[in-house]
């Protein structure tokens, strides 16, 4: 049984990819520092499918913790989720940013590197893109400068890898998703973020009725109805996307030496659909105010997928009002705590 590791695997995606990975017979191993996770979530994954991950709580922005961890434990890919994601909280603080997903991404690699391991999957964003021109956006499009030190460190993540395979014989995959909402159908994985940074948990929380109202950042962009348009992708069908990776890379099928895939519902929605798909798959009212723009923010963002379609055959399953049910279920499940 070939193991696998995850770094960040307690977090929203990482911990609904670990239960995919197991359920598809791979052996994986942990690793969180439970910055922005729950140990409670290990359980959870066990509750879901039987198996408790082995679990390292390591900083990896620790070198000589993350190089004993790679002389200890023997693994033949690593998928790598581990890094600070909130957009705002990365302007106020960037070399928290900085210093986390870019020195915690190298330790990584050095690890790679002295342990012969070939295969690494990047948890990338498409934030890389920043206001592309043209939608739906291919991974051919012109990468524009992020605007966000989170966006920043992503954009860069991306070359130092690219830098790192032309030197080694490693095997990369850049994954590039969209917008990820949605929980785990047995409402005991989710997006847990007690102060939220996304769209999705604020409205989750606003449902219950743990803040007042929504706040919709703009409705003078020049789209449909005023408000942004982004690409919201279940984290369910993100899971599968990273398992289609991995065996991409372990059967070699492969053509060059780093890749990167779009991860998106190849459709845009704007805030206020959202809002409005909300109420209806939970049938209930969303009170919301619309303020200014945020700074940051570009106007509209949807995927082409069918790069991944074509060579991973990938594509989206669940629908947008099941991941607004889901992710309703999933802060329900929150309320009792
Ligand atoms: C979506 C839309 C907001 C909150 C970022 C990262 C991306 C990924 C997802 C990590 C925007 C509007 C939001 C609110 C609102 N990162 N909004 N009221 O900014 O598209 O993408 O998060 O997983 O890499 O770039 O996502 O959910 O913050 O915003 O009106 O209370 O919802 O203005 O138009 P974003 P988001």
């Amino acid at each position: 049984m070939q193991k696998i590791l995850v770094t960040g695997g307690l977090g929203y995606i990482g911990s609904h990819t670990v239960v995919v990975l197991q359920q598809a017979g791979f052996e994986v191993v942990v690793i969180d520092d439970l910055s922005n996770a729950r140990l409670q979530v290990l359980d959870n994954i066990a509750t879901i499918t039987g198996i408790k991950p082995e679990f390292f709580q390591i900083d990896l922005k620790d070198t000589v913790q993350v190089a004993a961890f790679f002389k200890q434990v023997k693994v033949s890919g690593i998928i790598h989720f581990a890094a600070y994601k909130a957009v705002g909280e990365s302007v106020e603080k960037p070399l928290s940013y900085y210093r986390n997903n870019i020195l915690g991404l190298l330790n990584v690699l050095d690890g790679m590197e002295a342990n012969d391991i070939a295969h690494f999957i990047f948890s990338s964003s498409c934030t890389v893109y920043g206001q592309a021109d043209v939608m739906p956006i291919q991974e051919s499009t012109p990468l524009r400068k992020p605007e966000s030190p989170y966006g920043k460190t992503k954009a860069m993540g991306e070359d130092i890898l690219s830098d790192f395979v032309a030197t080694t014989d490693k095997n990369v995959i850049s994954l590039r998703y969209f917008n990820p909402v949605g929980s785990h159908e047995s409402g005991l994985l989710g997006d847990l973020q007690k102060i939220p940074n996304n769209l999705l948990p604020y409205l989750t929380q606003t449902a219950s009725g743990m803040r007042k109202e929504l706040t919709v950042f703009g409705n003078d962009y020049e789209t449909r109805d005023g408000t942004a348009i982004r690409d919201y992708i279940d984290v369910n069908d993100l899971a599968a996307a990273h398992l289609l990776a991995l065996n991409y890379l372990l059967e070699k099928k492969n053509t060059q030496n780093i890749e990167f895939f779009n991860f998106g519902s190849g459709t845009g929605s704007t805030v206020l659909e959202i809002v409005h798909a909300f109420e209806k798959a939970n049938a209930l009212t969303i009170p919301y105010k619309i303020a200014t723009r945020r700074a940051g923010d570009i106007q509209e963002a949807y995927a082409d997928y069918s790069k991944a379609k074509e060579l991973l055959g990938w594509q989206p399953k669940t629908t947008l009002e099941r991941s607004m049910q889901t992710a309703w279920e999933f802060q329900k499940s929150l309320i009792n705590e």
